[in-house]
């Protein structure tokens, strides 16, 4: 490995900050638009526009977050300060590597839900992703319904990590939330 670009640190790097939190807000208000926007009827002003919104800025949240995973890849992470080879650092790590991968299917199965009709998805008419036809049988339903339980996981250890990081902070007192907070 190239020790120049890939260097941890005590610190992040403020691009990863960034994308960090905005996925924080990215994320709650998704799940709150997409609980909202279920609800609605045909008569109100939202009925499309809210899908046409949770669609677009998914996607977009799907090539941020592959965007984040290879730019941390590349520009590496601050070591944790957490005790090498302790529970808690492992547990970190797999928490982690969940929120990633749940950010990732979470989007994959409205993906599918969106496109089980044919037709492609259009990010803000800026652009479209188009459909794979995968004939499968009530796809639009059986993907609806793990999208949400994915989604609900995701907040369920959002609020878990969260908690985590409280912990370092109030209990533990140490830099892991302050870093996050490039402060
Ligand atoms: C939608 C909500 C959230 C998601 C998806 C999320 C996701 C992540 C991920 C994937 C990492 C690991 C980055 C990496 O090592 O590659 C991380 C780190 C971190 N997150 Fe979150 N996070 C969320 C909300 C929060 C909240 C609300 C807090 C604080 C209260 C928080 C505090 C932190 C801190 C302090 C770290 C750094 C941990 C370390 O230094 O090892 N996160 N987050």
């Amino acid at each position: 490995m190239n020790s120049s670009v890939r260097k941890p640190r005590d610190h992040w790097h403020w691009f990863s900050i960034l994308i960090h939190w905005l996925t924080v807000v990215v994320v709650l208000s998704l799940f709150g638009l997409g609980l909202w926007m279920v609800e609605l009827t045909y008569y109100s002003e939202w009925y499309r526009a809210g899908p046409d919104l949770h669609k677009s800025i998914g996607v977009l949240l799907f090539i941020l977050t592959l965007f984040r995973i290879i730019w941390i890849k590349l520009k590496g992470k601050p070591v944790p300060l957490t005790r090498d080879g302790s529970k808690e650092q492992m547990i970190a790590r797999f928490t982690h590597i969940i929120l990633y991968s749940l950010l990732l299917s979470v989007m994959l199965f409205g993906y599918l839900i969106s496109t089980a009709d044919g037709r492609a998805i259009e990010v803000f008419g800026l652009f479209q992703v188009p459909a794979i036809i995968f004939g499968i049988d009530k796809q639009e339903d059986i993907a609806g319904v793990i999208h949400l339980w994915l989604a609900i996981i995701l907040i369920i250890l959002v609020i878990f990590h969260a908690m985590a990081a409280l912990k370092h902070h109030f209990i533990d007192k140490d830099l892991t939330l302050k870093r996050m907070l490039n402060l």
